[in-house]
């Protein structure tokens, strides 16, 4: 059941380096989302202010984190959306700092709102095989699935390691692409 007249996707993207080769996944899976007849959004965790979680339990106490930053705003724009595309590149075999702070941050208890999230992942990774990025996968399907979450599509890029390096990848980019488009198609008829 989508939650508007058009299904919603907002598009995460972890990585610092602009038009890297996250971006360009994570913008490759929105076009076939929107496409398909999405609206799409795209947020850059890196423009964003999002504190580390202080472990002080406040949220559960009051319903509200002490952090008075940007995670407000996407927060919202998270609930609206019917589909994330998270993006994440594998740094020291993990999410990027900006990644994981915006992680920690779903301990709140609105974490509950997240039951049913379609999601749709994109990692890229400079090693040559997708192995390596085993760890963050690990990560995510058992966040995934704490959560009740539902994993529509993993798109793993190795190999990258320059910026901008998947333009050259055109199996990868089709890949991004059926992705967002497919996620719409099953979300439509369900
Ligand atoms: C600090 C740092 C740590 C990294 N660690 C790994 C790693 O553990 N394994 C790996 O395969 N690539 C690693 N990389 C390479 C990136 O994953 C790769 O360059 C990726 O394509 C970057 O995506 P981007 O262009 O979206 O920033 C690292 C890069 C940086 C800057």
């Amino acid at each position: 059941m989508v939650k508007h007249s058009n299904c919603q996707v907002l598009g995460i993207v972890g990585s610092p380096r602009r038009g890297g080769n996250t971006e360009i996944l994570v913008d490759e899976v929105l076009l076939g989302a929107e496409n398909a007849g999405a609206l799409i959004k795209k947020v850059i965790l890196n423009n964003l202010n999002i504190n580390p979680c202080q472990a002080c339990d406040s949220c559960r106490k009051t319903g509200k984190c002490i952090h008075n930053d940007d995670m407000l705003e996407l927060l919202e724009k998270m609930e609206q959306s019917d589909i994330w595309v998270l993006g994440t590149p594998i740094y020291w075999w993990g999410p990027t700092a900006q990644f994981k702070a915006f992680l920690d941050r779903w301990y709140c208890p609105n974490h509950k709102n997240f039951k049913g999230m379609k999601v749709i992942l994109v990692i890229p990774l400079g090693g040559g095989h997708p192995n390596y990025a085993r760890h963050t996968v690990g990560m995510f399907t058992d966040i995934f699935n704490y959560l009740d979450m539902e994993l529509f599509e993993t798109v793993l890029a190795p190999g990258l390691e320059e910026r901008g390096k998947v333009r050259e990848k055109k199996d990868i980019l089709e890949k991004a692409y059926k992705a967002g488009q497919m996620a719409i198609n099953k979300l439509n008829k369900s």
